[in-house]
């Protein structure tokens, strides 16, 4: 019998025949014979060979381009790759070109040449601008375009080292009959530079304007398209900005940075734990001290909360920089597990600094802060949280206990509130007074 024909096959151990016998002559076995069903014929002839352990390999090392600003790059996952899109998208006025402006100034300083392509700006704004952000290099070559492929071939003939896109939404076609920001023409456009990102092996960073209500056509419709999407957020009116990896096919996502806006543009916040914590009003009821992790970082925040009289009718609920849901799940596990009927009052919790905590780590000091402000009870100054509540009330690990309790230590923190099954990884910390926690109810009973 051939490979190809039907014919019989044994199930117990495979022998095949062209006509089906009572006893398989190999194994043995009675009436195992089964009609077979015929191979598949190929297709097509292919050589084969061509696949190959993955340890053989090669690590390709791709030099990436530093920008200069370093917590930048950290965010990046250690600096720009080249051929890659990247978009950094905010709201109007945050400081993207500032940012970017920035970037372009770090990266010039290593002599490789930059294009800045301005679409919204002037070039006398955007050289006035520079001036103020000492970022008058000669390699830096800016353009007022707002044709995506006349860019793309100004850029092609400078071969620049970096090519930045001010903004996506102000790059529109001719060929296209529908307006700039529009999802077609800020599509259309993106993907021309990233024809050209991949073609040419130059990174391409696209700045995007998002507003809160999402109205804008452009970032999100791109989200898939590139290769990293950087946010940058924060509370203008403080100067204090927050850069976020959403997306990174190169690096870690959620690894932030911190920045404050200042006369001569955006500076590097060294030691944001600190930062975050100026204008902590230690010994105060409602104010509980959160060791959180952001991408790979530890930050401590405050986490405030206020709880108002009982009322009738719905109790508003606010959450500020805080998971709504969330603190929805905590007020009804400390009404039941921890005998604080919190329900029918008005409760307003907000992570103070303008930060957005999302991790469930935040939970125990959420609900400490809660419990303080209902008691008027003020917590430990010296003391810091963390700690995921399940609906049980019990208190459960969360990831990276070590590093979280570094950062309390390192900015004087006496004194820990964890999960029980985290205690162990304070052993290195023998200073540290250790109060391990199993259930939100226990919180509610340690000492001061
Ligand atoms: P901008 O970068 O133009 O924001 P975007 O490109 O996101 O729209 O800058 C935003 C604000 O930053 C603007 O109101 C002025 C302020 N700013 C400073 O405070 N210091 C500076 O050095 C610069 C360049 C801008
Ligand atoms: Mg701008």
């Amino acid at each position: 019998m051939t490979k190809d024909s039907p014919g019989f096959a044994c199930s117990d151990c495979g022998a095949a025949s062209a006509k089906w016998i009572g006893r398989c002559p190999d194994c043995g076995a009675w009436n195992s014979y089964v009609a077979s069903a015929p191979a598949p014929k190929r297709s097509r002839v292919v050589s084969g060979g061509r696949s190959r352990p993955v340890t053989s390999v090669e690590e390709s090392e791709v030099p990436r381009l530093a920008t200069g600003l370093f917590d930048f790059d950290r965010v990046l996952g250690g600096g720009l790759v080249p051929g890659s899109l990247v978009l950094i998208g905010g709201e109007p006025g945050i400081g993207k070109s500032t940012l970017l402006l920035q970037v372009a100034r770090g990266c010039a300083g290593s002599r490789e040449k930059i294009l800045y392509v301005s679409g919204e700006e002037s070039l006398p704004q955007v050289r006035l601008r520079a001036g103020r952000l000492d970022a008058l290099a000669e390699s830096l070559h800016v353009l007022g375009e707002t044709d995506p492929e006349t860019a793309i071939g100004e850029a092609s003939a400078l071969s620049p080292a970096l090519v930045i896109v001010d903004s996506i939404q102000s790059m529109a076609a001719a060929n296209l009959p529908s307006p700039a920001g529009s999802v077609a023409q800020v599509r259309n456009a993106a993907l021309l530079f990233q024809r050209y990102a991949r073609e040419e092996d130059v990174p391409v960073v696209l700045i995007g304007h998002v507003t809160k209500d999402g109205t804008l056509a452009g970032p999100k419709a791109l989200e898939h398209l590139v290769d990293a999407v950087i946010s940058f957020e924060g509370d203008r009116s403080r100067g204090r900005r927050i850069l976020r990896a959403t997306k990174n096919r190169f690096g870690p996502i959620e690894e932030i940075a911190l920045y404050e806006m200042t006369s001569g543009g955006l500076s590097e916040i060294a030691d944001p734990s600190r930062a975050l914590l100026a204008e902590r009003r230690a010994g105060m009821a409602g104010s509980a001290v959160s060791a959180s992790v952001e991408g790979t970082r530890p930050l401590l925040v405050e986490i405030q909360a206020l709880v108002g009289p009982a009322v009738s009718g719905s109790p508003r609920r606010s959450a500020v920089g805080l998971d709504a849901g969330r603190l929805a799940m905590v007020l009804a596990v400390l009404e039941a597990c921890a005998g604080a009927p919190v329900s029918a009052r008005e409760i307003f919790v907000s992570c103070a600094g303008g930060l957005d905590v999302r991790e469930p780590a935040a939970d125990l000091a959420l609900a400490a802060a809660i419990l303080s402000s209902f008691r008027q009870a003020p917590l430990p100054a010296d003391a810091f949280y963390f700690g995921e509540i399940g609906l049980l009330g019990e208190v459960r690990s969360v990831p990276d206990a070590g590093a979280r309790l570094r950062e309390g230590v390192a900015h004087g923190f006496r004194r820990v509130f964890l999960p029980r099954s985290d205690a162990g990884c304070a052993a290195e910390f023998p200073d540290l007074r250790v109060v391990p926690v199993s259930d939100v109810r226990e919180l509610g009973e340690a000492k001061k």
